[in-house]
């Protein structure tokens, strides 16, 4: 503007004015035209620049995609492959197809895909991003597939059309291999504790019966060596018995005759006849001799009861009568239901039914009464006991039942056709032949009015070592040993 000014003062005043303005816009054009050059050079920098940084960022993008550890492809919807990466290629095997083929693809259950249920066509059909999908593929090194884990992601259209898929592939190899030897490790585990808690109850149930065995064994010899020792003098006594009746009889008769022929003795003998009483003597000897072998032969009974119930050694299975076995139990365990002081006894009702012979082992079958009457007896005590703690209520024993004292219930059945009513009768010792056609079983139920069991008791019964009982009082091997007996060797 200074030098502009400068000019107008040399100049006349119309000419000076156009010149003025023709001067003017030369130079506003020079101006201009020298602004829009300095724009031009800075936009073609700029746009360089930018260029520039484009190309680093794309180049820095292909290197980031190229070495990424996880195998990323970008594919067309009819699965051209686009872009793939080192990984890509290596994990799926694709080295030199242009469109992508997996061949046979394994579901995470070792079951085939179905073409439309891979996540790729998956993302085809519902236009939405199908991640953490578990596939299997065939690997051409290895005889067991290789696991991968894809995420397939939608690029859309303005329409909202599939334009490209992105699917990223990571190896999960190892990890389903760690998980598959861990579930194998942890199935081997689990079988190897199987089979120790079957061991161990194996070992309970061996020891169980071990411990039984030895107890019922002592009882055996015990009641052997007891009804042995008894047995001797019992038939020594028995045998005389005889001949004492026998001779007493004859001495009766000899004093008989004497009283006869010499009816008046002399004063020592009518002495001695009025001490000894003589009438009464005579009619009371033969009733007390009587007695006498009605006693030993009760004792004879009890012994040979003892001896059968002592049945130990006998291994093989028999014929027996099972109610001679119920009664020869009952009679050793006599003891126990007998009254002691206030306490009342325990009646024993019997039902029998009519019974053939059964073949068992004659020992372990008696050993199994001995269990379930001695529970019963333990149950009638046990329910006696609580009644006298209670002592308002001691006049009155609640049993469970209408009966209001101790009782336990012994029944018998066997319902054949085929049972021979005339065996009952006879009581014959039936022979195997007898058997042939029958193979029904026999049912005995021994009941008591003791308080019962709650549901959780019976749950535990048989489980050898379950006692309710205080220590020393039971093992809880009873029903274990019994359930033993009954169910493998007579089932
Ligand atoms: N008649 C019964 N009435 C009530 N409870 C019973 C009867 N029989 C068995 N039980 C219950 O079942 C448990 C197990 O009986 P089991 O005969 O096996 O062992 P135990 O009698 O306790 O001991 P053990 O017989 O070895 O001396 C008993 O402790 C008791 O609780
Ligand atoms: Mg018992």
């Amino acid at each position: 503007m200074h030098f502009i000014a400068m000019l107008a003062f040399n100049l006349p005043q119309p000419v000076t004015y156009n010149l003025l303005i023709t001067l003017l816009s030369a130079n506003l054009l020079i101006l201009g035209l020298t602004i829009l050059s300095v724009l031009f050079d800075q936009y073609l920098a700029a746009q360089s620049a930018r260029e520039e940084i484009l190309q680093e960022s794309d180049k820095h993008f292909r290197m980031l995609i190229r070495e990424m550890p996880v195998g990323v492809l970008l594919l067309t919807p009819d699965f051209k492959i686009i872009v793939s990466n080192q990984a890509a290629i290596a994990l799926l095997g694709i080295t030199d197809s242009q469109v992508l083929e997996l061949g046979l693809v394994l579901q995470e259950d070792g079951t085939p895909f179905t073409p439309e249920n891979l996540p790729m066509q998956q993302v085809l059909a519902t236009c939405q991003p199908v991640h953490h999908v578990t596939i299997g593929i065939n690997c051409a090194l290895s005889q067991t597939p290789r696991w991968l884990l894809v995420n397939a992601d939608p690029q859309l259209s303005a329409e909202g059309m599939v334009e490209r898929i992105v699917c990223t592939f990571s190896n999960i190899t190892p990890a389903k291999q760690a998980e598959s030897a861990l579930r194998l490790s942890e199935a081997r585990e689990r079988e190897k504790a199987t089979q120790l808690s079957v061991a161990l109850q194996k070992l309970k149930k061996t020891q169980a019966k071990l411990v039984q065995t030895e107890k019922m064994f002592s009882l055996g010899q015990l009641v052997a060596g007891v009804a042995h020792e008894i047995n001797n003098p019992v038939n020594f006594i028995y045998g005389n018995l005889t001949y004492v009746s026998e001779y007493a009889s004859n001495l009766l008769e000899l004093v008989h005759l004497y009283q006869q022929h010499y009816p008046y003795p002399t004063p020592d003998i009518q002495q001695q006849t009025e001490a000894i009483e003589l009438d009464f003597l005579k009619q009371d000897l033969p009733k007390l001799l009587e007695s006498m072998k009605i006693g030993t032969e009760r004792i004879r009974q009890i012994v040979l009861s003892l001896k059968n119930f002592s049945r130990y050694d006998e291994a093989e299975m028999k014929l027996v009568d099972i109610h001679q076995g119920i009664d020869n139990t009952l009679l050793i365990l006599g003891h126990r239901l007998k009254a002691i002081g206030d306490n009342t006894r325990i009646e024993v009702i019997k039902d029998y039914g009519d019974l053939p012979f059964v073949e068992c082992y004659p020992g372990q079958i008696n050993q199994v009464f001995m269990n379930i009457l001695s529970n019963g007896i333990d149950a009638l005590e046990e329910a006696r006991t609580k009644e006298q703690k209670t002592a308002e209520k001691k006049a009155q024993l609640s049993y469970q039942s209408d009966r209001q004292f101790p009782c336990i219930w012994i029944r018998t059945l066997w319902n054949s056709d085929l049972y021979s009513p005339q065996r009952a009768i006879d009581k014959r010792q039936p022979s195997p032949a007898d058997y042939e056609n029958e193979t029904d079983s026999i049912l005995i139920s021994i009941a008591d009015n003791g308080s019962g069991m709650t549901a959780a008791i019976r749950k535990q019964l048989f489980d050898p070592f379950f006692t309710t009982k205080s220590v020393g009082k039971g093992t809880g091997l009873g029903l274990a040993i019994s359930y033993q007996i009954i169910v493998e060797k007579h089932g």
